[in-house]
C-alpha cells in the first residue's frame, strides 16, 4: 500500500490461528501492551484455543473455531494475524481485507504465483495495510548491515554470497516429518523456508533482480537410503541402526526433553510435553517415523544464481545437511568486505587494510521480541507503528515489495524444474 492510512490508536488484534507464530506474536503484544493488544482468537484446536484465551485473558464472545467463524462475526478489532499454515493464508487474508482489516500475513503469501498475484491485488484494492512476516528483513543485524552498505563501507556491492544452515535435525523434523515436507500440502522447500533468503537478499541487495536460475532436489531422504534392517518408526529400530542414526527421533525429541528443552520443537510434536506423552507421539504420530520412510518430497539442498539490476550477482546455498546455526553471508564490494553470521559482522576495508567486528546479538531472553535474532519483535513494533501513525512506510514488507521477491521465488522454481535461466517479473 502506497500513500496515507486512518491513524489507528491503540491497535486491536484478531488472532487468526494460535498455533506457535500466531502464539509468538501476540506474546509479544502482552509484553508490550503500548503498541497495541489482542482482543480475539480463531482456533480449531481446543487445547491451543483455552491457553490462548486464557493467557490473553479473552471473553467467551471474542473466541472462535475458525477463521471463517470469526470473519463472519462483525468486525471485532482493527487487524488480523493470518497465522495458519501455508495452504490457509489467501482464505483469510481475502476475507480480512474484504472487513477492512489490517493484516499482519505468514509467509508465504500464497502457494502459486497466481494466488500471490490476486491476493496483493485484492489487498491494494481495499485500502488496508499488510506486512508479509519477512521478519529477516527487522532484525537489529539486518538494519546494521543496511546501514554499512548504504553508508559506502564497501563501496559498490559487486558479489553477495549467502548460506542457509537449515540444519540437520530442524530438517528432519520441519522438512521430512513436519509440516513442510510434502509440496501438495505446503509448498516448495524455497517457498516454504527460503522465500526469507531470496526476500533479504533483495533487501540487501536494494534493487530489482532481473534473472534466475536453480538447482536443487530431495536426493538423500528417500527410501533408497533406508539403512538395510532399519524399521518405519524409530521406537522399533533396532538400537544399533538408530543409535547411529543423526536424524534418529529419539535422540532428538528425547534428547531435547532430557535437556530440559519443553517447547519447540518438543511442544509441536505433542501438548503433553511429559516422557510418556513424547513416548506416545513417537509411537503414533507423524514425528516418529524413520526419515527414510516418510511422504516428503521437497528438496533437502538447492542453490540459486540471481542477476541484479547493474550487474550485481548473488549465490544462495540452502542445505539440510549442516550443524542448526544462523545464515552465513559474505558481501563484496569494490572498497571491502563484509562477512557475517547473522550475528557478528566483519567489514575488512581494503584501502585502510582495517578490520572493523560489529556485534548485533540481541537479548535472547526477551521472549518473543528475541525470536529470530529480534526479528519477531521488530516486525510487530513496525506493524503497531504503521498502524498508529498512519504511516505504510514504517513497514518495509510491505504487500508489493513481497510480491517481488516471491516472484524472484517463483521464477527460481521455474528454473529448476526446466532447466533454464528465467527473467524474473517485476509485477
Ligand atoms: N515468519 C517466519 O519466520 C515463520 C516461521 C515459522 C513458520 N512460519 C509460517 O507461519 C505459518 C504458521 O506456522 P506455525 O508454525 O505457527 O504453524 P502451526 O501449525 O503451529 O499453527 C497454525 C495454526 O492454525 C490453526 N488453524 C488451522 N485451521 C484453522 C482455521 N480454519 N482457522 C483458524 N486457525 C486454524 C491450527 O490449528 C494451528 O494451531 C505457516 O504459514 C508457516 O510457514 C513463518
Amino acid at each position: 500500500m502506497s500513500g496515507e492510512l486512518t491513524p489507528v490508536e491503540h491497535p486491536r488484534f484478531l488472532v487468526l490461528g494460535a498455533g506457535s507464530r500466531g502464539t509468538t506474536y501476540a506474546e509479544h503484544l502482552a509484553r508490550h501492551p503500548e503498541q497495541g493488544e489482542v482482543v480475539a482468537v480463531a482456533e480449531p484446536d481446543p487445547y491451543r484455543r483455552a491457553a490462548f484465551a486464557q493467557r490473553h485473558d479473552l471473553p467467551a464472545d471474542q473466541v472462535f473455531a475458525s477463521w471463517q467463524d470469526a470473519l463472519a462475526a462483525p468486525r471485532l478489532a482493527d487487524a488480523v494475524t493470518v497465522t495458519t499454515q501455508d495452504s490457509d493464508h489467501v482464505g483469510p487474508a481475502l476475507a480480512a481485507a474484504a472487513r477492512g482489516y489490517h493484516i499482519l500475513l505468514e509467509k508465504p503469501i500464497a502457494p502459486t504465483e497466481a494466488e500471490t498475484r490476486h491476493l496483493v491485488e485484492s489487498v491494494q484494492a481495499a485500502g488496508v495495510l499488510l506486512a508479509v512476516c519477512h521478519v529477516l528483513r527487522y532484525t537489529p543485524h539486518t538494519l546494521a548491515l543496511r546501514a554499512l552498505l548504504d553508508s559506502g563501507a564497501v563501496g559498490e556491492v559487486m558479489s553477495i554470497e549467502h548460506l542457509e544452515p537449515v540444519g540437520w535435525w530442524h530438517a528432519a523434523h520441519s522438512f521430512v516429518r513436519g509440516n513442510w515436507r510434502n509440496e501438495a500440502e505446503s509448498s516448495p522447500m524455497l517457498l516454504a523456508k527460503s522465500c526469507h533468503d531470496l526476500d533479504w537478499l533483495l533487501a540487501v541487495a536494494g534493487r530489482p533482480c532481473e534473472r534466475i536460475a536453480s538447482f536443487g532436489s530431495l536426493s538423500h531422504f528417500t527410501r533408497a537410503h533406508q539403512p538395510d534392517g532399519a524399521a518405519d518408526r524409530c521406537l522399533d529400530c533396532p538400537t544399533h541402526i538408530e543409535s547411529a542414526c543423526p536424524y534418529s527421533a529419539r535422540r532428538i525429541y528425547l534428547g531435547a526433553l532430557e535437556q530440559g528443552a519443553t517447547d519447540w520443537p518438543v511442544s509441536v510434536i505433542t501438548p503433553d510435553v511429559s516422557r510418556d506423552g513424547v513416548l506416545r507421539a513417537l509411537a503414533d504420530g507423524p514425528y516418529g517415523r524413520c526419515v527414510y520412510a516418510c511422504d516428503n518430497d521437497v528438496v533437502d539442498h538447492q542453490v540459486v544464481s540471481m542477476e541484479f539490476q547493474g550487474g550485481l550477482t548473488a549465490s544462495f546455498t540452502m542445505t539440510a545437511f549442516s550443524t542448526m546455526r544462523g545464515r552465513n553471508t559474505r558481501i563484496f564490494g569494490t572498497h571491502g568486505e563484509i562477512s557475517t553470521d547473522s550475528r557478528v559482522i566483519t567489514l575488512d576495508d581494503f584501502r585502510t587494510g582495517e578490520r572493523r567486528v560489529i556485534d548485533t546479538a540481541v537479548d535472547a531472553d526477551d521472549g518473543a521480541a528475541g525470536g529470530h535474532g529480534g526479528g519477531d519483535g521488530g516486525l510487530v513494533t513496525a506493524f503497531t507503528a504503521a498502524l498508529r501513525a498512519g504511516d505504510p512506510s514504517l513497514v518495509p514488507s510491505t504487500a508489493e515489495e513481497s510480491l517481488r521477491s516471491h516472484l524472484m521465488v517463483f521464477a527460481a522454481e521455474r528454473a529448476r524444474r526446466t532447466g533454464q535461466i528465467q527473467a524474473v517479473p517485476q509485477r
